[in-house]
């Protein structure tokens, strides 16, 4: 995957812009401001994600404008290819001239990883955070997992509007048989979330320490546990009839619990996955360059799985990275990342200086100088 050519119009503060970017490392450096964070959310468009930045549609449109212009030329499965997306309210795309119903059928055609600092809460956030970078993530690799998902989703809502019910209304007689319906769903369904995610973390944990091993030139270890709550440890062969009946034994475990609280105390959507740095839990003991290091490792391994899969290298948009990251955790990221291509955002012209190839660009006033 790479973006040979972007060009925009009326898009946030830049001004038209042409962008030529070369096949590994770009560095965008300037000053706080000027632009640098609107053009990679620019390329991430092309995703089909909306905005990193969790903005509406309508205010990518440069003030005053009424409408955006995005073009990119980029290769992808080995030809040519352009797409483009003009934003108004809402976005719509096209891909090589042909119409899409929704810019969100880009999705897989272009692919890209974004890290910005408000992804640090993936490490220093609460464990939803990382069940969303799994789960999503996971989708991206097997796109009926969104079912699963869904299903769990749907039995889980069900079964605590049960237990809120259960506990207002004081005739329990028949509440055994009622709730047991509901926890057999949810162990059927929940099996799969914590398959899913056990086979990911398989993946995922050496795939990040590797990176992580590069980033730390090799003095730090970075492991990742999944934190189950089942009874019993599971295994990422383990058959899911097994994951199943382990789960519905906890959630039974749990009932007395879940009728005092109203709500399903034990399942997947309370699990989480452990970063652990040197022996430490990198959420409670990380340092912020080794907390943002472990996010970093996280995406890029995101992205070397997505590879393995799809066969191809999406690119990477690392906003803001550098900072709080010593010398040779920077170099890392401008000389060593691998044969992809990387666009980071900077501030500190100095970094251009460890940047040994790639090439830069000086943003300005919304403009590339
Ligand atoms: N729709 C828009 N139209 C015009 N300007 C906009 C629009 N949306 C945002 N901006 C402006 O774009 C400017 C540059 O934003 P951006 O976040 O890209 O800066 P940056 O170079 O990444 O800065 P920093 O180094 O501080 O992260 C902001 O000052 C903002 O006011
Ligand atoms: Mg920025």
């Amino acid at each position: 995957m790479r973006v040979n050519r972007l060009q925009l119009a009326n898009y946030r503060n830049l001004s038209p812009i042409v962008l030529e970017p070369g096949p590994r490392v770009n560095v965008i450096w300037g000053e706080n401001a000027q632009g640098k964070t609107n053009l990679l959310e620019a390329i991430w468009l092309f995703t089909g994600g909306k905005s990193f930045r969790g903005s509406r549609d309508s205010e990518l449109v440069a003030f005053g404008e009424t409408e955006s212009s995005l073009i990119m030329d980029f290769n992808a499965q080995d030809r040519d290819q352009q797409a483009s997306l003009s934003i108004r309210s809402h976005r719509s795309a096209s891909l090589n001239g042909i119409p899409l119903n929704s810019a969100s059928q880009l999705a897989g055609r272009f692919c890209g990883i974004v890290f910005s600092p408000a992804h640090l809460t993936l490490v220093k956030g609460g464990p939803e955070e990382r069940r969303r970078f799994l789960d999503a993530a996971y989708c991206q690799l097997r796109p009926g997992y969104l079912k699963s998902l869904a299903e769990y989703n749907r039995a889980l809502a069900q079964r605590n509007t049960l237990l809120k019910n259960l506990r207002s209304c004081r005739d329990t007689s028949g509440t055994g048989e009622l709730l047991d319906v509901w926890d057999q769903r949810l162990a059927q369904s929940g099996c799969r979330l914590i398959q899913a995610r056990l086979r990911y973390i398989s993946k995922l944990g050496p795939a990040a320490a590797e990176i992580y091993r590069g980033l730390s030139g090799g003095r730090e270890e970075l492991v990742l546990d999944y934190q189950s709550v089942l009874p019993e440890p599971v295994g990422e062969e383990m058959p899911a009839s097994q994951i199943a009946s382990l789960l519905y034994r906890a959630i039974r475990d749990a009932r007395d619990a879940d009728l005092a609280a109203g709500f399903t105390t034990i399942g997947p959507h309370r699990e989480d996955m452990k970063v652990s740095i040197a022996g430490l839990s990198a959420r409670m003991f990380g340092s912020q360059g080794q907390q943002r290091s472990a996010v970093l490792a996280l995406k890029m391994a995101e992205a070397t799985l997505l590879r393995e899969v799809t066969g191809e290298q999406p690119v990477a948009l690392l906003d803001d990275v550098m900072s709080e990251l010593d010398q040779s955790r920077q170099d890392y990221i401008l000389n060593h990342i691998g044969d992809w291509q990387v666009f980071v955002t900077c501030c500190d012209p100095d970094a251009l200086r460890r940047l040994a190839g790639g090439r830069e660009f000086h943003m300005k006033q919304g403009r590339l100088i």
